[in-house]
């Protein structure tokens, strides 16, 4: 069994991103510049925004956070994202998500303008994706698609079996393991809460990724003797002993899992800190005017 090291990986793709920056400044140009907005104090989206703002300024871009209560109106928001939108110093917006309830997660994706869009969940770049025309990817399947390239995993006619249909994680990564590219060219079977007998299909998986939300739903008997996990599950759950109170639990319950496996991501340390590096390139992008000039 062979541990992906996602914290690895990802050290070694910023510091391609930080030679890759300090090549832009020393041509006079400015840093990639994100800006990211966040609503609230969710404890889990404190954190992830904390460390994408690290990572950004790691990486020599410059990053600007936007923090409103909880109680801002939609129209608040939707008004500082058009002046984003217009604002050149500024390349790419993401809004940290889940948002208060009288705010539209539709609304806030579609007001970003694509070539902003650097989290990809704009329906332009969506559709390019499924169009396999330049977009920005997903941060979190693009960082997961970076893994299996990076470990050299064989995709080629295997069966990937998806657990989870989310715009964030389960429908991008379908598309990207189904279509005709390196890696990619898998048959892929999207399983989610309605589906019946879970196992059934998971225990076909040749590469199984799974984006539930729910600690350690995937166990030893659903997975197939020599599968490649991929988990992406991230939950706090109550921890007494831990620091903070609380541990981060992926979807698969790693210790019996492990074993049975070719290749797996544990977490923390796993897809995370990729999908970190997935949102430095799509800025990286964005600065260069890549996608979209
Ligand atoms: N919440 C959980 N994952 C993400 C993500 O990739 N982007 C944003 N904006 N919010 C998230």
């Amino acid at each position: 069994m062979t541990l992906i090291d996602g914290k690895a990986t990802a050290e070694e793709y910023k510091s391609v991103i930080r030679q890759e920056v300090a090549a832009l400044t020393a041509r006079g140009l400015r840093a990639p510049h994100l800006a990211v907005m966040l609503i609230g104090n969710n404890g889990a989206s404190e954190t992830y925004v904390a460390n994408k703002m690290k990572t950004c300024r790691d990486a020599g871009f410059e990053a600007t956070l936007i923090r409103y209560e909880n109680t801002v109106s939609e129209r608040e928001v939707l008004h500082k994202i058009n002046e984003i939108n217009h604002n050149t110093e500024i390349d790419g917006l993401i809004v940290q998500s889940p948002f208060p309830n009288h705010i539209s997660p539709q609304k806030i994706n579609e007001a970003i303008h694509p070539a902003k869009d650097v989290d990809g969940f704009h329906p332009v770049n969506a559709g390019r994706l499924q169009q396999n025309k330049p977009c920005y990817i997903a941060a979190t399947p693009k960082g997961i698609m970076q893994l299996i390239e990076r470990y050299k995993i064989d995709t080629q006619g295997k069966h990937c079996v998806i657990v989870g249909r989310s715009n964030i994680v389960g429908m991008p990564m379908s598309i990207l393991m189904s279509r005709n590219a390196k890696p990619g060219n898998c048959t892929v079977t999207v399983c989610h809460s309605k589906t019946v007998n879970l196992a059934q299909y998971t225990l076909q998986a040749d590469i199984l990724i799974a984006a539930i939300g729910v600690p350690e739903m995937i166990t030893a008997s659903m997975v197939k003797e020599g599968a490649v996990v991929i988990d992406v599950g991230i939950t706090r759950v109550p921890d007494t002993s831990a620091r903070n109170g609380f541990r981060l639990k992926g979807d698969v319950k790693f210790d019996e899992v492990a074993p049975r496996c070719s290749f797996i991501t544990p977490v923390p340390g796993g897809v995370g800190p990729m999908t970190i590096i997935g949102l430095l390139q799509n800025t990286l992008l964005a600065a260069k005017h890549a996608i979209y000039n």
